[in-house]
C-alpha cells in the first residue's frame, strides 16, 4: 500500500483525535515501520490492518466503519491534492465512470507500484450507476467510503447499495448508486 494512504490516515486520526492519540495507536500496533512512512514509499497492507485494529480497539468503532469514514474523508483530500484529475467530470457518476480508465491510470503514472482495484461499469444512466469492484485487498468498505466522498464532493444526494458477489481470493462487490429524486 502506498505511503500516501498511511500519511493521510495519520492526518485523519490526528484531526479526529490528537497527535498524542495517534502516537498511542502507532505504539499499540505491531508494525515493522514503527509508523515512519513517506508518501511515495510502499508498505505492507497488513500494517494498515494493524493500525486500524488498534484504532478500532481504542475508539470502540469497528474496522469496517473506520475504513468507510476514512475513505469518505480521503476523497476530499484527493480532490484538494489532485485538482487536475477533476477537470473533465462535473458530476459524481461521470467521475466514478472514469476511475478505471483515467483516474487510476494517472495514479499508476505517479506511483508505478500502486496496488489498485479493478472496476467494471455495468450501468450508467442519469439516475442509476452500477460498478463492480474486484480486488485481492478486500477494501470494499474503503471503496464505499470513496464513493460516498465522491457524491459529497459533487453535492449529490444518492443511496449506495452493495451486493457481495465473491469473497475469495478476490472481493467482488457490486455497488449500485441511485440518485435521489430531485
Ligand atoms: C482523484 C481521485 C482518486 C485518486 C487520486 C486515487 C488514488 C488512489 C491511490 C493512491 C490508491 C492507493 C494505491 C496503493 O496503495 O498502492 C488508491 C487505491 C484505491 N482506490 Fe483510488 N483514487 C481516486 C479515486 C477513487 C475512487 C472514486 C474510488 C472508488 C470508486 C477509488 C477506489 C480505490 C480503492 C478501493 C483503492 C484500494 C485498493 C484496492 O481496493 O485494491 N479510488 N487510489
Amino acid at each position: 500500500m502506498k505511503g500516501v494512504v498511511f500519511t493521510e490516515f495519520f492526518s485523519f486520526v490526528e484531526e479526529q483525535h490528537s497527535p498524542e492519540f495517534l502516537q498511542d495507536v502507532i505504539n499499540c500496533s505491531e508494525i515493522a515501520s514503527k509508523g515512519v512512512y513517506t508518501a511515495t514509499g510502499t508498505y505492507p497492507v497488513c500494517e494498515m490492518a494493524a493500525l486500524l485494529g488498534s484504532l478500532a480497539e481504542k475508539t470502540g468503532t469497528d474496522v469496517s466503519r473506520l475504513l468507510l469514514v476514512f475513505g469518505e474523508h480521503l476523497f476530499g483530500r484527493f480532490a484538494d491534492g489532485f485538482p487536475a484529475m477533476f477537470r473533465d467530470a462535473d458530476n459524481a457518476f461521470d467521475f466514478l465512470a472514469s476511475v478505471e480508465d483515467k483516474i487510476h491510470v494517472e495514479v499508476r503514472q505517479l506511483y508505478p507500484d500502486a496496488e489498485l482495484p479493478r472496476f467494471e461499469v455495468i450501468e450508467h444512466t442519469p439516475s442509476r450507476f452500477v460498478m463492480v469492484y474486484t480486488s485481492s485487498r478486500h477494501l470494499g468498505d474503503f471503496c464505499e467510503g470513496l464513493i460516498r466522498g465522491c457524491l459529497a464532493h459533487f453535492g449529490e444526494a444518492a443511496t449506495v447499495g452493495r451486493v457481495v458477489k465473491e469473497v475469495d481470493p478476490n472481493s467482488v462487490i457490486e455497488f449500485s448508486i441511485e440518485r435521489a429524486a430531485a
